[in-house]
């Protein structure tokens, strides 16, 4: 979907001397089908930006249209029903008692009303157990595993599968590959790019992965200073290399960005 967003500001402790002025007249649209990487260096807003779209932080001042609704005033539940998210933390996104197959399940009643018969719930498993096999992660066998015992990779496979389930407006990922394995990573980030082309959703991932910012979505934008201070089309990123991205920052920031990609290679 078309999401637009005008004059976003957004201050953490107004009026004390920790002011903190993060996010400074944010203007910014998507096209439908955009997949949008954001990088920026730490406490640069990143999340901050993500929060306000998701509703869970209130917009300071500016307004927020998905689709050409004015969706500014809309709370955070009102808002789900169009936006998923994936956070860094495996642990958030599903519910840890709960076996794969509920899990799915809630995915699944998200915005629904009635409850599943015995019938619906044989569907459904069939459902899932077709979805699970798509992951290519031998979860499809797994329905009546606790979540709790799969590993941070595993998880977060099924956090995307339900994110995408009921095919989101708008999905917005938060550093979703941060706390796994660099092998894990790659797979997970494998999987992000395949449910987005495939459900054609409309992304916006925070990375602090250059490569991952350059290699997935068909744009790059970059915070600094509360303002966006780079935004690159696909053919401008296609042919950039990590460094170049890394000088390119440091020209409009003055600042060394930090990236776990170049300190593990
Ligand atoms: N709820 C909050 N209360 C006070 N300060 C916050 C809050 N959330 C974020 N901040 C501050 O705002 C800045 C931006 O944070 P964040 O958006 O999380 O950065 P990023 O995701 O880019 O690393 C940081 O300095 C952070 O400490
Ligand atoms: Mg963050």
């Amino acid at each position: 979907m078309q999401l637009k967003i005008t004059d976003l500001h957004q201050t953490f402790e107004k009026g004390t001397v920790n002011e903190n002025h993060v996010l400074k007249g944010i203007d910014f649209s998507m096209a439908a089908g955009e997949f949008v990487t954001i990088i920026g260096g730490n406490g640069a807003g990143k999340s901050t930006f993500l929060n306000s779209i998701a509703g869970t932080l209130p917009m300071e001042t500016g307004s927020i249209f998905l689709n050409g609704e004015n969706i500014t005033k809309h709370s955070v539940t009102k808002r789900a029903k169009k936006i998923s998210r994936v956070f860094q933390d495996p642990k958030l996104g599903t519910a840890v008692r709960l076996t794969v197959e509920e899990n799915l399940a809630l995915a699944l009643k998200r915005g629904q009303r009635r409850g599943f018969g015995a019938g619906v719930k044989k569907k459904n498993r069939a459902f899932f157990k077709e979805q699970l096999a798509q992951l290519n992660l031998n979860l499809e066998n797994r329905l009546d595993s606790e979540i709790g015992l799969l590993s941070g990779g595993q998880r977060q496979a099924i956090t995307l599968l339900m994110a995408t389930l009921q095919r989101p407006e708008l999905i917005l990922l938060d550093e979703h590959t941060a706390a796994l394995d660099p092998k894990t990573s790659i797979t997970v980030m494998e999987l992000t790019k395949k449910l987005i082309a495939e459900n054609q959703l409309t992304a916006f991932m925070v990375t602090h992965n250059m490569e991952d910012a350059i290699r997935y979505g068909n744009r790059l934008i970059m915070l600094h200073q509360g303002q966006i201070a780079v935004d690159l089309t696909e053919s401008e990123k296609a042919d950039l290399t990590v460094p170049q991205l890394m000088e390119l920052f440091q020209k409009n920031s003055g600042e060394k960005l930090q990236d776990d990609a170049l300190l593990l290679a």
